[in-house]
């Protein structure tokens, strides 16, 4: 199946990483300088977004910012087979009323997309529930949801995510150097904790199960983690996601 790529930003080019080996690829951009380095990269055919695009029967990957989308939807023409779209809070609604799909589909990937490690919020038209896996696993992990409300609170959850998860890290290294570590030193040490951390938590039946193997009585996490619980910063996350959610609903 061909996929056609629209946009050329930076989570067009993720996407493509992940997908050049197993579909063959065709852009549709407004920038003719990228057009040469996108065949040399990903063997990809280019369409110029000067002009009016027949899009019927094709199946589009809607890369561009959410503003672009009035305009570059005036170039698009026919009906396409399937519109993906990663455009942040931007409708169903909004997408059908702009460009013509028998089927629509909203991801909502994280910035860890250029990674090759997003976790990816997918919705839409169930027909195309596991083709949407297989094209958003080429950037992650994908997961599906059965509503678009699902997907804003997992905008708020695994969007937003990178931000939140940054604060804790940069806490931890304050809390090292804070004690008497190297900048760098515990710097380092963070970083490995984030990436140990990782196949911990998908192993594990519950993340409390982690706590509690590591916590004996008495011991350092007991007061680490009790400090943890004074200051709220349990409820602080189940807060920020709240907040972060309304903001969501707001611009409904
Ligand atoms: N980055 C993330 O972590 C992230 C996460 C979730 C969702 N998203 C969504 O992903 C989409 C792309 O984000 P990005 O980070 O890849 O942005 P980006 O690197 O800035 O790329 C934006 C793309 O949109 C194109 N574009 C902008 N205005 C246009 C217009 N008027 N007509 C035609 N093309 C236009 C740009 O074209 P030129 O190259 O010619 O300027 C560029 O190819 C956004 O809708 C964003 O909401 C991003």
């Amino acid at each position: 199946m061909k996929l056609t790529i629209v946009g050329n930003g930076s989570m067009a080019h993720a996407l493509a990483r992940g997908l050049h080996k197993n579909f063959e690829l065709e852009f549709i951009a407004r920038d003719e300088d990228v057009f040469e380095a996108l065949f040399n990269e990903y063997k990809a055919d280019t369409i110029s977004l000067q002009g009016k695009i027949d899009v019927t029967g094709k199946t589009l990957l809607l890369c561009v910012k959410p503003y672009a989308l009035e305009n570059v939807a005036t170039k698009l023409h026919g009906e396409a087979r399937a519109l993906y779209s990663i455009l942040a809070g931007t409708s169903m609604q909004v997408l059908n009323d702009a460009i013509k799909a028998q089927h629509t589909i909203r991801a909502m990937p994280n910035v860890a997309a250029a990674y090759g490690s997003s976790a990816t919020a997918l919705t839409g038209d169930s027909a195309l529930k596991d083709e949407s896996m297989e094209i958003f696993d080429a950037i992650g992990r994908s997961i599906w949801l059965d509503s678009e409300k699902a997907l804003d609170i997992a905008t708020a959850v695994a969007g937003s995510g990178p931000a939140y998860l940054a604060l804790v890290a940069e806490a931890m290294m304050d809390g090292g150097v804070r004690q008497g570590l190297k900048r760098d030193e515990s710097r380092a040490l963070v970083n490995a904790l984030f990436e140990g951390f990782a196949p911990l938590l998908n192993d594990s039946k519950h993340p409390a199960l982690i706590k509690d193997s590591v916590m004996s009585p008495g011991g350092t996490t007991a007061a680490g983690y009790s400090a943890l619980e004074s200051h709220a910063v349990r409820y602080g996350f189940i807060e920020a996601i709240e907040k972060a959610f309304m903001v969501t609903q707001k611009n409904k």
